[in-house]
């Protein structure tokens, strides 16, 4: 198997080689002055089972191109199968058309990936497998929470009430809890589609002088995550730290999740952020070797 460390994830696809001991084939990739993006493999793939690691965060459209024109690169050049390993997956909110006339986006990026050669898909905490796994590709999704769990249990957080967003995302909370063991429960947020104003149906749970730790998918605007903070400080939590596995953070979304009260933020290298202190490089590693194996 090789390794294909894409533009927007070099760091993580370098660690998984590593941690794979696999064979690195490193990407030279430009912008021209008019915003097409270029990409050359700097070594061979043929006959190999190739594995891209390449997010698909914010620039996503960009980053997606540089996927396609990967896989569909390493398919011309003869590799075996392709691999994309994608720990974000841009457009997987849009997983089904909310609004009539509105594009089922998750769709089209799931055809496109087929088009350009992509056999297997690798996602971690994508925002909704169910989904993903009716569209017919190959795909597994692995889930970060147990690594940002550990993460705050070395900080101290051992015994620290998990609660996830939504009923959906109560796997979530459970996970964290196998690990910090101090209960876990849901809070459930509804989205108005059309002004996209998030609102907090009331639910009280056993935190008033608890601390607490809010887990989410993504962090994108952070509205979601602060008005999730606000209310868990309403409800008498301690102190109260929201973990995501996908910190995208618009502009603003860190002063908006601080200002309502967390004691910090933090998330994994999926999507590289100044908060993303938790690496998946094992987690993908593992998911890979795992593959490697059954081809030896
Ligand atoms: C929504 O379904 C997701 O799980 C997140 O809660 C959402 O994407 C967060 O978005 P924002 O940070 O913009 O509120």
């Amino acid at each position: 198997m090789i390794v294909v460390p894409g533009p927007a994830s070099t760091e993580l696809g370098r660690r998984v080689a590593t941690l794979l001991g696999a064979r690195m084939v490193p990407v030279s990739f430009k912008r021209f002055p008019d915003g097409e993006s270029y990409v050359r493999f700097m070594g061979e793939v043929e006959g190999e089972v190739v594995a891209i690691v390449q997010t698909t965060s914010p620039p996503q459209n960009e980053r997606l191109i540089q996927l396609l024109l990967m896989a569909d690169n390493a398919k011309d050049m003869g590799a075996k199968s392709v691999i994309a390993v994608v720990p974000y997956l841009a457009y997987a909110r849009q997983d089904r058309r909310f609004l009539p006339g509105e594009a089922f986006s998750l769709k089209t990026v799931v055809r496109l990936l087929q088009c350009c050669g992509v056999d297997e898909l690798i996602t971690v905490n994508v925002h909704n497998p169910t989904v993903l796994r009716s569209l017919q590709i190959p795909f597994r999704d692995l889930s970060a929470i147990g690594v940002l769990a550990q993460h705050l249990m070395n900080k101290g957080l051992q015994g620290a009430f998990s609660i996830s967003l939504g009923k959906k995302g109560l796997e979530m909370a459970r996970e964290a809890h196998n690990i910090l063991r101090g209960g876990y429960g849901y809070i459930q947020t509804r989205r108005d589609r059309v002004t996209g104003e998030v609102s907090i149906e009331e639910k009280p749970l056993p935190i008033h002088g608890r601390d607490v730790i809010i887990f989410d998918d993504i962090i994108s605007s952070g509205g979601t995550m602060a008005k999730a903070v606000r209310w868990a400080k309403d409800q008498g939590a301690r102190r109260v730290y929201a973990a995501c596995v996908h910190p995208l953070l618009a502009p603003g979304a860190m002063e908006r999740i601080l200002e309502s009260g967390a004691e910090g933020v933090v998330g994994t290298d999926c999507v590289p952020s100044p908060v993303s202190r938790v690496s998946v490089a094992p987690l993908i590693a593992e998911a890979l070797g795992e593959r490697k194996g059954r081809l030896e």
